[in-house]
């Protein structure tokens, strides 16, 4: 497959056929998404496949709850977050789930920030998290390697508004952190037509 048929190819998957996916293929695209480019080199990536149907449940219920208990925080009313809750759990039909997390990625420079006094916060707000964007890098090759086995799959950050709840159920502890979800199976939908913005609207050249 041309690598311009696997881009232009993949789209989001939100309904999947209920067949397995075998777990040497989940293997091997993990293997080829392992060589995306990372920060450093550090590849600071962990996968943790979950292909059991009560966890994914107990984490769509987890991510339901947090999100009623957000809403009824914001005093908004109870189905405020309907849609959001939609899109963050869908994954629980999907034969297999991928939780990806991640490490801190520090050079010199934000130990020098911190030691000048700047907060971690600062820090992260002025280095634009390293970390979260090879893990950008990662699920895109993940994706890929999925789309050229004929596998559908969603990248999914929705979830992560009940993020250290599912670190817990999921035992990702510090220094690692969730950072997005890969719902992943055989596609049951044909997605609709997309918009790709005109080339003029995303690229300046200075010259
Ligand atoms: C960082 C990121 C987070 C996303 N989170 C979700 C999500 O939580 N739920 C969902 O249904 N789709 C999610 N998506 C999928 C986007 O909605 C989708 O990529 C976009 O609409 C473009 O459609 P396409 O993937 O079919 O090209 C996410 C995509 C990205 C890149």
């Amino acid at each position: 497959m041309q690598l311009s048929e696997a881009v232009l190819g993949r789209r989001s998957i939100r309904k999947f056929k209920n067949k397995p996916v075998p777990e040497g293929d989940i293997l091997e695209i993990i293997r080829l998404a392992s060589h995306a480019p990372s920060a450093g080199n550090q590849q600071m990536w962990h996968f943790t496949v979950i292909t059991g149907g009560e966890v994914k449940t107990s984490l769509a219920s987890a991510i339901n709850e947090t999100f009623k208990e957000i809403a009824a925080e914001a005093g908004a009313e109870e189905n405020r977050l309907e849609g959001p809750t939609r899109s963050a759990t869908f994954f629980r039909n999907a034969p297999v789930l991928i939780a990806v997390s991640t490490s801190r990625y520090s050079t010199r420079v934000d130990e020098t920030l911190l030691v000048a006094g700047r907060s971690q916060l600062e820090v992260d707000h002025l280095r634009c998290r390293p970390d979260l964007q090879s893990i950008g890098a990662v699920v895109q090759t993940l994706l890929l390697g999925a789309f050229e086995k004929g596998l559908g799959t969603c990248y999914m950050t929705g979830p992560m508004g009940a993020r250290f709840r599912l670190e817990e159920m999921l035992d990702i502890k510090p220094p690692a952190s969730l950072a997005a979800f890969v719902a992943m199976g055989y596609p049951d939908m044909e997605p609709g037509e997309k918009k790709v913005k005109d080339i003029s609207q995303i690229v300046t050249f200075i010259r």
